[in-house]
């Protein structure tokens, strides 16, 4: 790299120092399942303390290489697991609203690095947000297929896997539409945005935003250790709700799945208007999350959410039929 490279380089790179240099979360500082967010806050790129808000996710989101409309849906999450002000990125807040740990809310089994909440019960509940270095061996060993990288083709292998193990091992395996868009949406946020604009997701990328090391040859999680890397330069071309819709169908239409729970005898499927439909395009992926975001909103966010989704959704190219609000 010439010193002129070397110096544009320089300039775009996400600041990890200063006001941005990462802290471990103190006491009561709040952290969730979302590696993300968990490193933004431990960056300060969100507050500190974990409570942050949709306008807030906005802004980190623009940070790390994320285009506006892929920011308006993530801020449409933060407007339905908090307030409508504020959100927690763990645990309910008391301030209103489930915060990001509520099993099955948005946080759901199939995870890539934590477990299912049934197979790690504590007391009281579960850690369904925590590093397992069971759950992310799965995608681990698919990455050794694939020249040891976190790229597509490997979590085409891993998604196909975590839901069988979870329909497999996990009695109260639920795999609805909520699960749908993290099992097949944080693939792509591991392959395209942890990389960043190098391009290439390497163990060394994953492992410092998920916050894993090595102690004695095993992989470790470090409690709120997610991080930017140092000297990290976020994509230069933000990652699209386009771009996200075409990574999402080549996931799923790798290897497709039935929607539904184990409940009581088995693996009972979802009623069919929850189901995918039979060779999905990027229109029918795109009008699927649409509704499957407004479906797990209380009533009183739908018209928030609304004003952050519908001008994505419901106009040229995609007309998602729209959603309701009841107004
Ligand atoms: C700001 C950019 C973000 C990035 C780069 C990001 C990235 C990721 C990744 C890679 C995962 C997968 C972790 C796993 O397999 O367990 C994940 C999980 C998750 N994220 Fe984020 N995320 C972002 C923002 C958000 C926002 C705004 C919300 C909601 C307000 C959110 C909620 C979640 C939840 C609930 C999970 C756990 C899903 C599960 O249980 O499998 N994320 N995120």
């Amino acid at each position: 790299m010439d010193s002129l490279s070397r110096a544009r380089r320089a300039h775009k790179i996400l600041s990890t120092s200063g006001t941005h240099a990462y802290e471990a979360p103190g006491a009561g500082d709040q952290r969730g399942p979302c590696p993300g967010l968990n490193a933004l806050a431990n960056n300060g790129y969100i507050n500190r303390n974990g409570i942050t808000s949709p306008t807030q996710v906005i802004t980190a989101s623009k940070t790390i290489g994320i285009a506006d409309d892929v920011s308006a849906v993530l801020a449409a999450l933060c407007v339905i697991a908090g307030n409508g002000v504020t959100c927690s990125i763990g645990n309910s807040s008391g301030l209103g609203g489930y915060g990001l740990n509520k099993h099955n809310f948005f946080e759901g089994d199939t995870s890539y690095k934590s477990c299912d909440c049934k197979l790690c019960p504590t007391h009281p509940g579960c850690d369904n947000y925590h590093f397992n270095n069971k759950a992310w061996t799965t995608t681990y060993n698919a990455a050794q297929l694939n020249g040891g990288l976190f790229g597509i083709p490997t979590f085409k292998i891993s998604a196909k896997q975590r839901y069988d193990e979870c329909v497999a091992n996990n009695t109260r395996c639920v795999f609805g539409p909520a699960q749908f868009i993290f099992h097949y949406g944080t693939p792509c946020l591991f392959a395209y945005i942890f990389p960043g604009d190098a391009g290439v997701a390497s163990e060394a990328i994953e492992n410092t935003w998920i916050g894993i090391s090595y102690s004695g040859g095993q992989r470790v999680g470090k409690t709120g250790g997610e991080q930017i890397p140092d000297n990290w330069v976020p994509l230069q071309s933000p990652y699209t709700v386009p771009e996200l819709a075409e990574c999402i169908l080549d996931l799923y239409t790798a290897n497709p799945v039935a929607l539904g729970a184990n409940v009581g005898a088995g693996f009972v499927l979802s009623p069919s208007e929850q189901q995918l439909p039979s060779n999905p395009d990027v229109n029918d992926i795109l009008c699927f999350i649409y509704a499957a975001i407004f479906s797990s909103a209380p009533t009183a966010s739908l018209l928030a959410v609304a004003r952050y989704l519908d001008p994505i959704f419901t106009v040229s190219p995609w007309f998602c039929p729209i959603f309701s609000t009841g107004r």
